[in-house]
């Protein structure tokens, strides 16, 4: 058993998380098997970490491959932001050289953000998705991953046969689903706006068939929104969802932004997990994500860097993107960090597996090292999250794997 001297942030609940000082947090076989205060007599063998703290890995849950190299282009408006530069950006991948050089960029800048479970879309074309689920396998991470479906309204260079975007996808999913406890495939019909009536509706009924995840965007941009009633001639964004059989417990929908109650509504009857993309929101000037409402519906809520539409893949910085992206609500730290580890886990309906520091759960882990003056004391999470450049992560293990160290 590996065992590590060292300090945990642990969380119970969105209002309370536990702060153990000189602790013990031994793992095996890729669980955790012991937490207890260092004793000196039986935790001779660990390895010292007090100038460290050890949380649970953290989870962004929408974020996108193919977009890494395409960060930091600036056009804040969403639909020409796509055209000018991410659909162009997602092209490139159609090489596999290039989308094999991505995906070990992406992972390796992933896993050195303390990140240890994403939700992620490539590119519309098969290859590269099998790139990136054979670089998530090799190296360990947990991931869901899904080739970005579009078969309609998009340029030439992109655009997908229906049929052959279904028939990837299934393939795609029966291949890699199951073929470690690691790695899932998610449906990954881009948007509204890019995905034929008849696309949404197949790719639901064999995800309901299969109990398969399904990702998509929701009322992100006003003028996406708008162009989404009239193309499809309903009330709203949510119901061309709810009418095609995409939502549900194993639905994760990005943005939610511009909803009425009536689509609150349906999001919380149907139990669909929502992406809160906060620093995406700011760079594309979509707008401010009603979490006060969606709360109030108990939606279950995960934060998500949104890469390339967020910068940062450092979630600590999403959260704090997150908590001044609000501009009434107060987001204390210990929501924040629920958001980021077992609020999100719970999104992926994975609660019992991943997302806290408890015995018998998945060493997956996110170590971040300490320095005067920063105590281990009761600001430390709310350091961690305000101050998090400076605060390395020192390493990211990934059910007991190190998959990061610095
Ligand atoms: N809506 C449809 N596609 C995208 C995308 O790639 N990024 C963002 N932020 N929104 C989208
Ligand atoms: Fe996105």
């Amino acid at each position: 058993m590996i065992k590590i001297r060292t300090n945990l942030i642990n969380p119970i609940s969105p209002d309370e998380v536990q702060l153990f000082k000189d602790y013990v947090l031994g793992y095996d076989d890729g669980i955790i098997k012991l937490i207890r205060p260092y004793d000196p007599e039986r935790d001779k063998d660990s390895e010292p970490a007090l100038d460290s703290v050890i949380i649970p890995g953290l989870v962004d849950l929408h974020t996108h491959l193919s977009q890494y190299r395409a960060r930091a282009s600036y056009q804040p408006s969403l639909l020409p932001w796509l055209y000018e530069h991410i659909f162009p950006a997602e092209a490139r991948s159609k090489d596999p050289d290039y989308a094999r050089a991505t995906s070990a960029a992406f992972f390796k800048a992933l896993f050195a953000a303390g990140t240890t479970t994403a939700v992620i879309y490539t590119a519309p074309f098969k290859q590269a998705c099998e790139i990136a689920l054979d670089t998530a396998l090799q190296l360990g991470a947990r991931v869901l991953i899904g080739m970005t479906m579009m078969d309609a309204n998009s340029p030439d260079y992109l655009i997908q046969k229906t049929a052959q975007a279904l028939d990837d996808s299934f393939d795609l999913f029966e291949r890699y689903n199951a073929k470690d406890s690691r790695i899932g495939y998610i449906f990954s019909p881009r948007f509204a706006l890019s995905c034929s009536a008849d696309l949404m509706k197949q790719t639901a009924d064999f995800a309901h068939r299969h109990d398969a995840y399904i990702q998509s965007h929701l009322s992100e941009n006003e003028d996406e929104v708008a162009q989404v009633k009239e193309i499809f001639g309903k009330p709203t964004y949510t119901q061309v969802y709810e009418d095609f059989g995409l939502l549900g417990p194993k639905t994760i929908l990005g943005h939610a932004i511009h909803l009425s109650e009536t689509e609150m509504d349906i999001l919380a009857h149907t139990n669909t997990a929502i992406a809160h993309c906060p620093e995406s929101n700011f760079f594309l000037k979509s707008g401010e994500f009603p979490f006060a409402a969606l709360l109030d519906m108990s939606l279950r809520i995960g934060l998500a860097s949104d890469v390339a539409a967020g910068n940062s893949l450092s979630m600590l910085q999403q959260a704090k993107f997150a908590s001044y992206r609000q501009s009434s609500l107060s987001l204390t730290p210990q929501r924040l960090f629920w958001h980021l580890t077992l609020g999100a886990a719970k999104a992926l309906g994975w609660q019992d597996r991943i997302g806290s520091l408890q015995i018998g759960k998945e060493a997956d882990l996110c170590q971040i090292k300490l320095k005067a003056p920063h105590e281990v004391n009761e600001q430390l999470l709310s350091a961690l999250i305000y101050l998090n450049e400076e605060f390395p992560i020192s390493r990211t293990i990934i059910h007991g794997n190190t998959v990061f160290q610095s």
